[in-house]
């Protein structure tokens, strides 16, 4: 029997991932929208226990009466609940994740030989560097007096967000450059949950035991984080699935199209916040929708090579190219270590699939740049653009 242990240990790490994200983010919007919703409590008893907001639900066959304590309750519940095993597990399945793909596949995943010729120690170094200075930088901002003022705090921190997707660009591969941001998002979120909200709660309960008033000023505080997290969930989603799309991170201005689309992000999220809340205001929704169509105007305006610019290229030169840059991996029998099959299926064996593929060896080896993976052969622009003309003479498109 021969297992791919790597292949199965990723889907099995990924499909979990994937899993304790949504129960994570679930409950998470789920609170934010129940905060939002929540209108004045109508019995007078309700008032004079501290109820500070109620909402009325129905859902899968019942009604639920939520109500909302502005502090505390008076008395401890017999039975409470809390929501932090799904945050830590998305976290620490991401991170398994991040070692296990980007890591212990750094050659491949994380470095670019044409952007830097780094160690896969010294990459994966940089990387969580980047992850935990991400966390100390937020964390200390939020303790300082911007942190009191939301809309200003929002703008350093996507500021230096973005700061960090271009720096990280320098040191790897798009997409390493890209995980790597939503690793620095992800983190913090999580790290909201360890080291705020959570023990901020376990002192309001801790006070609530022993017969105290809890102080007001600890569940504001994790409110706030819950907030953050809540801005910073659409972007991170994006990043987890824009690995798909080689125009978005092999894009020589990727930190500038992930930039352009978390705004676009904040300001949809922003309209259901609002929304939520009763306030229908559709120019952030509209924004939202206009900034996603910029991006894609601008991407696609971008400076392809021009088709016809260093004359002929025979098809034997074309089979050449990707005898020498790519066959290593797409192909029947793979040659590279730790590729066991041919990548996504796609191989170029014959001429025959070479044309099959043309369109997508265009984009992938001459327009972005993000094949051969981590540039692992050396490809040179010279041969790109070769490949690029050869290709076009090839199969000539409709
Ligand atoms: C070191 C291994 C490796 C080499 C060399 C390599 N690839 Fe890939 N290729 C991959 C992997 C892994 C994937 C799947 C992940 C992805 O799409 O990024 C892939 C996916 C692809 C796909 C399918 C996905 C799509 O975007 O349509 C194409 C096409 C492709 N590569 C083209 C090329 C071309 C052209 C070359 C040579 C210039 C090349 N590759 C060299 C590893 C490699």
């Amino acid at each position: 029997m021969d297992i791919d242990f790597s292949a199965w240990l990723g889907l099995a790490l990924r499909w979990f991932h994937l899993m304790a994200g949504i129960m994570w983010i679930g409950t998470s919007f789920y609170f934010i929208w129940l905060q939002n919703a929540l209108k004045p409590p109508q019995s007078k008893e309700d008032k004079k226990a501290g109820v500070a907001g109620e909402a009325w639900l129905v859902h899968g066959g019942g009604f639920y009466h939520n109500k909302k304590y502005a502090v505390a309750p008076e008395h401890m519940p017999e039975d409470l609940h809390w929501f932090k095993w799904e945050a830590y597990f998305t976290w620490i399945s991401g991170m398994l994740l991040l070692g296990l793909v980007y890591y212990y596949g750094a050659s491949l995943y994380l470095i670019d030989r044409t952007k830097n010729n780094l160690d896969p120690s010294e990459a994966v170094l940089i990387g969580l560097a980047f992850i935990i200075g991400g966390w100390f930088f937020y964390d200390g901002l939020c303790k300082t007096s911007v942190g009191k003022n939301n809309g200003l705090f929002g703008l350093i921190w996507f500021a230096a967000l973005t700061a960090a997707a271009y720096a990280l660009n320098q040191f790897f591969s798009g997409r390493g450059a890209f995980i790597h941001v939503g690793a620095i998002i992800g983190t913090v979120m999580a790290a909201n949950v360890f080291a705020i909200i959570i023990p901020n709660q376990k002192k309001v309960v801790a006070s609530l035991l022993a017969g105290e008033k809890p102080d007001p000023y600890l569940g504001k505080k994790a409110g706030q984080r819950s907030l953050h997290n809540n801005y910073m969930t659409l972007p991170v989603l994006l990043i987890m699935i824009s690995n798909h799309y080689p125009m978005l991170f092999g894009n020589p201005h990727n930190w500038l199209i992930l930039a352009g689309l978390s705004v676009a992000a904040w300001l949809i999220r922003h309209f259901f916040n609002l929304d939520e809340m009763g306030i229908k205001n559709y120019w952030y929704a509209a924004a939202g929708v206009a900034g996603f169509v910029l991006v894609m105007l601008l991407v696609s305006g971008g400076g392809k090579p021009p088709a016809s610019a260093t004359g002929q290229v025979s098809p034997a030169e074309v089979r050449q190219i990707v005898r020498t840059h790519c066959s290593a991996c797409h192909s029947d029998t793979p040659t590279y270590e730790g590729i066991t099959e041919a990548p996504t299926g796609v191989m170029f064996d014959t001429m025959e699939e070479i044309k099959k593929y043309a369109p997508r060896i265009i984009v992938r080896a001459v327009q972005d740049g993000t094949m051969p993976l981590g540039n692992t052969t050396n490809m040179t622009d010279e041969e790109r653009k070769k490949l690029g003309v050869g290709l076009r003479e090839l199969s000539p498109s409709p």
